[in-house]
């Protein structure tokens, strides 16, 4: 089978790891300094900070927002399910908005309506590793004096007209687990260029903790650190990542290329000054002759590592059916998300599968998956 991703794992990272444990320093020190100043300085943004996962990136970033219970956070229904957790996690109500049909991200038009008195901030998620709109979504958070968070977990090395994300909200958020574009197994980073919130942020993921360290503590934190051996493997996995962002588009122009002969099958879309960074290659079926599952059962069956991962986007899922068992729910009124209907988010969610686009395919892998096309729908 070909895996749908690859990690790279050189002599590199193994050696940046017996460095660390070498030094017997395994908690989150000075190596961790050396990742989030060259994460920093690829995102363009002032200030980045470690977390021990993409999940905990975002809460972490949120608490220090000063996100508080019973706050509306807009946000995709299309993405993995953490986006929306991190902001049940604080306490806040996640408000799903739908997704254009094309770019399969948070629609900006649809965001001015569901903006209330209660909402604080909006969440888009950049899926895929294709960035989300945000200079409209930049305007509108503007003009209703809210706060933007990037959920960046997906496209480490996306941009839009030069500009990486990461450096487009207020804040962002990366994931660094085992099958990101840039990877440490497990991990996490927060980028901003908010030195106040930087400073927030420093305390929310140190169990309160000023800058110096030390055992003085100013407010509720929790332990969200990242490990220097884990840190280790991250300085070399952002080194590598602007060729493996080369490499991943080089591929997934290939695939968009083959893919105009097919009438059955529709890419995701870059708009004009959009640069993905294709952490997944996800085009939507439209075919009489199969639904998607089939199409999916049939590539695996030839080989292909292909998934549908949002086939029940965030609110058709049982986690959000029954928010009520959720623990904020005594003190927060969680709106009824199985009256929520977002058609858009829902259909893609039937269409969409993913096929490998990651950097480590050989020219024989592209040609065994674009043959297994020509079988299965040729
Ligand atoms: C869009 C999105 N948000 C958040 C996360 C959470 O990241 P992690 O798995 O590192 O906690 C992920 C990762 O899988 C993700 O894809």
């Amino acid at each position: 089978m070909i895996p749908f991703a690859k990690p790279i794992i050189g002599q590199e990272e193994i050696d940046a790891v017996n460095r660390v444990l070498e030094s017997g320093m395994l908690a989150e020190g000075k190596v961790s300094r050396e990742l989030e100043k060259l994460f920093a300085e690829y995102t363009g943004s002032k200030f980045a900070t470690v977390t021990s996962n993409g999940t905990t990136a975002l809460s972490t970033a949120l608490e220090a927002m000063d996100i508080q219970p019973g706050d509306e956070v807009i946000t995709s229904p299309f993405t993995f399910i953490a986006s929306a957790n991190s902001i049940a996690m604080v306490g806040a109500i996640p408000v799903f908005v739908d997704v254009k049909p094309d770019t399969y991200n948070i629609d900006p038009d649809l965001i001015e309506k569901a903006i209330t008195e209660k909402t604080r901030a909006i969440m888009p998620v950049h899926i895929f590793g294709l960035p989300s709109d945000m200079k409209q979504i930049m305007d509108i958070a503007d003009s209703h004096d809210l706060l933007v968070i990037e959920d960046a977990c997906q496209a480490h090395g996306a941009e839009i007209d030069g500009t990486k994300v990461g450096a487009l909200g207020h804040v962002a958020s990366f994931s660094f687990y085992a099958t990101k574009n840039m990877m440490t197994g497990e991990g996490g980073m927060i980028t901003t260029d908010n030195e106040e919130l930087y400073d927030e942020i420093l305390m929310v993921k140190n169990h309160g903790r000023g800058k110096e360290g030390g055992y003085s503590h100013f407010r509720i934190g929790y332990n969200n650190r990242m490990m220097d051996i884990v840190s280790a493997i991250g300085i070399e996995q952002v080194k590598r990542l602007p060729d493996a962002v080369k490499q991943r588009r080089v591929n997934a122009q290939e695939y968009d290329d083959f893919f105009s002969e097919f009438n059955s099958i529709k890419p995701q879309v870059e708009d004009p000054g959009f640069k993905s960074s294709y952490h997944l290659y996800a085009p939507r079926l439209y075919s009489e002759k199969m639904n998607r599952d089939e199409l999916v059962t049939a590539l695996r069956n030839e080989g292909v590592g292909s998934r549908a991962v949002y086939a029940l986007p965030c609110h058709k899922q049982d986690t959000y059916l029954n928010i009520q068992q959720w623990r904020w729910a005594k003190f927060v009124d969680y709106p009824d998300y199985s009256a929520v209907n977002l058609p858009i988010s829902e259909e893609i969610g039937l269409r969409h599968f993913d096929i490998p686009v990651h950097p480590s395919l050989t020219e024989e892998d592209k040609e065994h998956i674009k043959s297994a096309f020509q079988k299965i729908l040729g």
